[in-house]
């Protein structure tokens, strides 16, 4: 297809209520005794770019197992889903999926919703050469919150598509927030289709975060490059490196930016220090079973329907229900 919007996690993890966000979660995340900086400050241009480099390398199965299993469980999903909902995607389009659900389902309507307009406008420009006759209605919104579906949109079905198990990168109480919030958004009796990548052996899923071109570790010191140009830093990046380590007792992968010796170094005039073999954690990727993925939608207010995984059983895509929220016994 014509390409849309860059792969690119469709999230911002939290609301910017301060004059400058990034230098608050900065200070406050290097000051603390476990250091770490919230993953969302990695997509400045330059880590959106390296992101999308991540998405092809032969070691990052995550977005080629989403695409195969959308294009194996196609025509189940296009039973299970059935035609003319409107199609709420949380994120941009991003260009190789989205095409895949939207060809299987024929919906009415489809509701892209980001907070940043300039991929809005460049996903729905690749949408309407596509699909000429379908309305298209972008929101640019966080969609943390809840989004005011457009009126003429209320009286129909609703299908949320929120691929790319960007989920994971949540903490499992902020994963449930956003659920829900999702559910607020969509409402009672609609569907949810997300993707969620499942936990496997260490080796394939810590060489997918550390990969043997060194990408991952650009995209993860990209950071300490945005900090020093931003935010007057003067980290000395030959000092630090890019590691990746699998955490079982929390299904995850965890990034970190590990100092190599001992370092001082100043962020907005404040002097802060890393002990040799120190880090700054930098990101989590949660992983999940069937059982921890039916528990975490089911507190999110989603029935899971559905689970389907691509023939090597990497990742799942799967579909849930919005559950009432009326009175319970
Ligand atoms: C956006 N997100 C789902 C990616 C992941 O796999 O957790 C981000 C990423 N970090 C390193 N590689 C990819």
């Amino acid at each position: 297809m014509a390409s849309v919007a860059a792969e690119r996690p469709a999230i911002t993890f939290e609301d910017d209520a301060t004059e400058n966000p990034f230098r608050d979660d900065v200070l406050a995340g290097l000051a603390q005794e476990r250091k770490a900086i919230p993953a969302r400050w990695f997509y400045d241009m330059r880590g959106s770019q390296l992101f999308e480099d991540i998405t092809r390398l032969p070691e990052y199965y995550p977005t080629r197992a989403e695409v195969a299993a959308l294009q194996e469980h196609g025509a189940a999903l296009g039973e299970a889903i059935g035609e003319g909902r409107i199609v709420v995607e949380f994120g941009a389009g991003s260009s190789a999926k989205t095409p895949l659900l939207l060809d299987r389902i024929a919906p009415s309507a489809y509701v892209p919703i980001d907070i940043s307009g300039d991929f809005l406008r460049e996903s729905c420009e690749g949408f309407s050469r596509r699909y000429p006759e379908l309305p298209v209605f972008p929101i640019e919104a966080d969609f943390t919150r809840p989004v005011p579906i457009p009126s003429e949109l209320l009286d129909h079905e609703r299908l949320g598509f929120f691929p790319g198990s960007t989920i994971g990168n949540l903490e499992p109480d902020a994963a449930v927030d956003l659920l829900r919030e999702m559910h607020r958004t969509l409402g009672s009796g609609s569907l949810l289709l997300i993707g969620m990548d499942r936990i496997k052996d260490r080796e394939t899923l810590v060489s997918a975060y550390d990969d043997a071109a060194g990408v991952t570790a650009a995209f993860n010191l990209n950071l300490v490059h945005r900090i020093n140009r931003e935010l007057d830093g003067t980290i000395p990046v030959d000092a630090i490196r890019h590691k990746a380590v699998w955490n079982p007792d929390r299904a995850r992968i965890e990034m970190h930016l590990e100092a190599t010796r001992e370092i001082r170094f100043q962020v907005c005039g404040r002097t802060f220090s890393l002990r040799a073999g120190e880090s700054v954690h930098t990101e989590n990727s949660h992983k999940y079973d069937e059982p921890g993925a039916r528990t975490l939608l089911l507190a999110g207010g989603w029935e899971p329907l559905e689970f389907m995984t691509d023939a090597e059983s990497r990742f799942m895509i799967v579909l849930a229900r919005a559950m009432g929220d009326g009175i319970t016994p």
